[in-house]
């Protein structure tokens, strides 16, 4: 295999009350990218279309991940990467990890697979870190896994597949401004209070039961986050006005995606997803925001070839 074209999922981070740690992923939208071999040694990004984003390899999340790959694998080729970006840098929908997971993957697939699922993860979080100025894997897992993830550690690496229910949709608005993650990380306070500390690991537990069990109701009583949500929400504007139209349409729950602006609802059932994203709408609607819309099944698959050669 010479040359692949991939599709590179969008993803939620957090999942609510699981900060740095739960992700899912999305089936709508996504970045594609194709990659080369060539004889040529080393990293070479020769086409970014979408958004203005840095060609040098070692300034280009794609260029940073593929570049932490092949320092361990020392392939006897290089690689010319594409990256067609529909998913906006900063939109909280895992924009950066797409393009660090992305690269890895098609990489991996080139060269035959040397790398399992839990090592893409580990060279894609190099990428994301230039991106956040962090190591956290919650959208590169499931970007990469596909489904609902648990990263159990970062140090060491270790990535815990979820089980996704069959009627679960994902309703996604995203107000066209741009959150940087490193700012929205810079405002989080250095210590919680205990008691909101337990609050919030008895959800990230019972989230986790609710997926085991198909139990949409203790799905629904799991989504809050009296952690993270009060600092961040103030980032995002009409995001109280967001979730309280939204409950109306009765989702499972509705919080922020990752770091923001992006907010995310989860249903049981395309029909209710749908009416969240109309509640959601009506009120940037009546804003001068521009924002776009999506409502996506679970993608339990991650990564998509789309062809190759
Ligand atoms: N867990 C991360 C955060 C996701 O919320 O900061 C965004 O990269």
């Amino acid at each position: 295999m010479k040359k692949i074209k991939i599709f590179s999922p969008a993803t939620v981070a957090n999942v609510s009350c699981g900060f740095d740690v739960l992700g899912f992923c999305l089936d709508t939208i996504g970045d594609e990218m194709i990659i080369r071999k060539t004889k040529t040694k080393g990293i070479t990004i020769t086409k970014i279309e979408g958004f203005d984003l840095p060609y040098e390899a070692e300034k280009n999340v794609a260029g940073v991940s593929a570049l932490a790959l092949i320092a361990d694998a020392k392939p006897d080729c290089g690689f010319e990467i594409e990256i067609y970006k529909n998913i906006k840098p900063g939109s909280g929908v895992g924009s950066s990890s797409a393009s660090a997971a992305g690269s890895v993957f098609a990489i991996n697939e080139l060269l035959g697979k040397p790398y399992n699922t839990t090592e893409l993860t580990y060279f894609a979080m190099k990428g994301e870190a230039l991106a956040s100025g962090s190591e956290h894997a919650d959208n590169i897992a499931p970007a990469l896994f596909g489904g609902f993830t648990l990263v159990k550690s970062c140090t060491p690496l270790k990535v815990l597949q979820l089980p996704t229910p069959s009627e679960l949709y994902a309703t996604i608005i995203h107000p066209e401004i741009e959150i940087k993650t490193a700012e929205a990380r810079a405002i989080l306070p250095e210590n919680v209070a205990l008691k909101s500390a337990i609050t919030q690991w008895a959800n990230v537990g019972s989230l986790v039961h609710a997926l085991h069990t198909n139990d949409y109701d203790l799905l629904s009583e799991s989504l809050n986050d009296g952690i993270i949500e009060p600092h961040r929400k103030q980032l995002i504007p009409y995001y109280d006005a967001i979730k309280s139209e939204s409950i109306k349409a009765d989702p499972l729950g509705c919080s922020i995606s990752g770091s923001g602006p992006s907010i995310f609802a989860l249903s049981k059932g395309e029909e209710t997803a749908k009416r969240v994203a109309e509640a959601m709408s009506s009120v940037y609607s009546k804003t001068d925001i521009n924002f776009n819309i999506y409502v996506s099944k679970i993608n339990t698959q991650g990564m998509r070839i789309m062809n190759n050669e």
